[in-house]
């Protein structure tokens, strides 16, 4: 059977995980997924409904007819429509640590974020990849960033994508959502012990992504080149 790779990459909102996580994945032609947005289509489809995220009966209601899916391009669709962008708005931002909160929500993304690892080589990226969804990432890496270098950099991401924001409210979203995913009960994000700590506020994305892929291919080592071989 094919060996599958798994990159797992956590660490808080907006610390550039996404961006790298992407970059990674293009070098080493594996599948990107997003697990944030899996959750924020999550709170979109409860807010489309008429739901309310922060009612857990709600999301329990929703959930089983909850249906969504991740291209290779990094887009996100709810049931068929693209919703990429709209899951970033400041609505879904400020409700989805509520909605992703709840236990059967998260069981249920956890076993498709593992279905997913099990047919391909991933870059995985979230707050629980390294601890609960993929325990057994060939490399972990639990990526920080000061709030200001995490505030700029989803303010020029935002400005790419079109999405009108200012950089002192996303400031404020972030500390806001620190707090929240901080200090809830059971919070998924909590470094794995074998994660590598990365520290990229003074890095560019180029760098970040140059020393990911590094680490990836010193760990894995001779396996990897096997592969790349048989290519
Ligand atoms: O990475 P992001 O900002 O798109 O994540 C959106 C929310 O989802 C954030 O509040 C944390 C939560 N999340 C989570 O609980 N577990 C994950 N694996 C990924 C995201």
């Amino acid at each position: 059977m094919e060996r599958h790779y798994a990159i797992a990459i956590d660490g808080p909102a907006a610390s550039g995980k996404s961006t790298a996580a992407k970059g990674v994945s293009k070098i080493l032609d594996f599948l990107y997924i997003d697990t944030g947005a899996m959750y924020r289509a999550f709170t979109l489809y409860m807010m489309e409904q008429g739901k309310d995220p922060k009612k857990e009966e709600d999301a329990l209601l929703l959930l089983p007819s909850f249906e969504m899916s991740e291209d290779s391009k990094g887009h996100v669709y709810l049931f068929k429509e693209d919703v990429t962008k709209r899951v970033r708005e400041r609505d879904v931002s400020a409700l989805v640590s509520y909605a992703c909160a709840y236990k059967a929500v998260r069981e249920k993304m956890v076993e498709i974020q593992r279905a997913m690892a099990e047919r391909n080589s991933v870059v995985m990226d979230g707050r629980d990849i390294g601890t609960v969804v993929l325990p057994h990432a060939d490399l972990k890496i639990y990526q920080v960033a000061s709030v200001k270098a995490r505030a700029k950099r989803r303010y020029l991401e935002n400005q790419e994508k079109g999405i009108p924001c200012s950089l002192k409210e996303i400031e404020e979203d972030i500390e806001k959502r620190d707090y929240i995913d901080s200090h809830r009960e059971n919070s998924p994000l909590t470094k794995a012990e074998d994660a590598i700590l990365l520290d990229t506020s003074e890095m560019t994305i180029q760098e970040e992504i140059e020393t990911i892929v590094s680490l990836f291919r010193k760990k894995v080592g001779e396996s990897w080149k096997d592969t790349e071989q048989s290519h």
